[in-house]
């Protein structure tokens, strides 16, 4: 049984589309349930809050959190974005619904221990709510109390290898493709710079001294896959040194529909064809 009516965010549970509302609600569940055992070191129903003070913003049109209130770990200015409600009386679970970043590695690479021992660490100390990744490129851990800061940061860093992200006026986490790991097209070492530039500036990510933040965003090639030049103030693109080489037999057999060059290299054929390319009916007539 739901702790709040919630009549306005249930609309959004209808359509074909993932709803963010049921996914809470499911993660309301599992911790009222709690199978496993864990120890929760924060409100058991804070995701019931979260989900009550949502509604509560619908029906008034209107946030119910406060923005400000600066909470940290010691030594760092970000990778902690203080949020608080102000409703406290209604809603004790999510008075304090901090959010962490956590610093991704280059191109989102993990083993699945890493990702376990995260997440019992989040369902432990914090609400178990994550978004993976957010649009800044981090790990998202959202919603925990002031005293379970240090806690968490110890584990991270302790235990795990792992850094926080950057927030506030700093430089943010750098966020790249997956690059030469995994793609064809990629023009440079595009990890190993994500990795370099986030050692070299150490200092710029944690501590900020900035007026406003600063982002680094690397993509291999023009292809621009976390579209970098949209989203950073630097944006590094890989790019070809030579003048581009271009096959004109080739491309012309291709345009002719030679069999022995088929589009995108063969790789729909038999399952997905949609015959030969039709400017005038799939481009200038839409
Ligand atoms: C006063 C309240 C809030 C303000 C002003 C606020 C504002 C912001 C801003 C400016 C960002 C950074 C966007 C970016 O640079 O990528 C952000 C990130 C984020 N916030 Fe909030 N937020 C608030 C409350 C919340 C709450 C209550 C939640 C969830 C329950 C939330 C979830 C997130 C997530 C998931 C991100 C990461 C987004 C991404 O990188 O994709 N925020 N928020
Ligand atoms: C439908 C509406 C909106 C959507 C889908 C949206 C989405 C996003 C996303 C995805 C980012 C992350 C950009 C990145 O680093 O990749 C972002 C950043 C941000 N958004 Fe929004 N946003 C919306 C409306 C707003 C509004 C109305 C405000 C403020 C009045 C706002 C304030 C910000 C700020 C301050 C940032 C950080 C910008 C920066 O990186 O310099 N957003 N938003
Ligand atoms: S930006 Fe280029 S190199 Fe990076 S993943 Fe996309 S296509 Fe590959």
């Amino acid at each position: 049984m739901a702790k709040h009516e919630t009549p306005l965010l249930d609309q959004l549970e209808d359509g074909p589309w993932p709803s963010f509302v049921s996914d809470l609600k499911q993660q309301a569940e599992v911790r009222a349930k709690n199978e496993k055992g864990v120890e929760f070191q924060i409100p058991q129903d804070t995701v019931d809050d979260l989900l009550g003070v949502l509604e509560l913003s619908y029906k008034h049109g209107r946030t119910h959190w406060k923005h400000g209130g600066i909470v940290g770990v010691f030594g760092y200015g970000g990778g902690v974005i203080g949020r608080y409600c102000d409703q406290p009386e209604a809603f004790p679970g999510v008075e304090h619904f901090h959010t962490m970043r956590v610093n991704q590695p280059a191109g989102k690479y993990y083993k699945t221990d890493y990702l376990r021992q995260l997440t019992e660490l989040w369902d432990f100390r914090g609400s178990g709510i994550t978004n993976m990744h957010g649009a800044t490129g981090d790990i998202i851990l959202l919603g925990t109390t002031t005293p379970q800061l240090e806690e968490i940061f110890y584990t991270l860093t302790h235990d795990m290898d792992q850094d926080l992200g950057g927030s506030g006026s700093n430089l943010r986490t750098p966020a790249d493709c997956l690059g030469g790991s995994r793609c064809e097209y990629s023009c440079y070492n595009v990890s190993a710079l994500c990795h370099f530039l986030t050692n070299e500036y150490q200092d710029e990510l944690h501590r900020p001294a900035f007026p406003y933040k600063f982002k680094f965003k690397l993509d291999g090639c023009p292809n621009c896959c976390v579209a970098s030049i949209a989203r950073s103030d630097m944006s590094f693109i890989g790019t070809w040194r030579d003048n581009i080489q271009i096959d004109q037999d080739a491309v012309n057999k291709y345009v002719e529909n030679d069999p022995a060059y088929p589009s995108n290299g063969g790789a729909h054929k038999g399952s997905k064809d949609w015959g030969p390319f039709d400017i005038q009916k799939e481009v200038v007539g839409l």
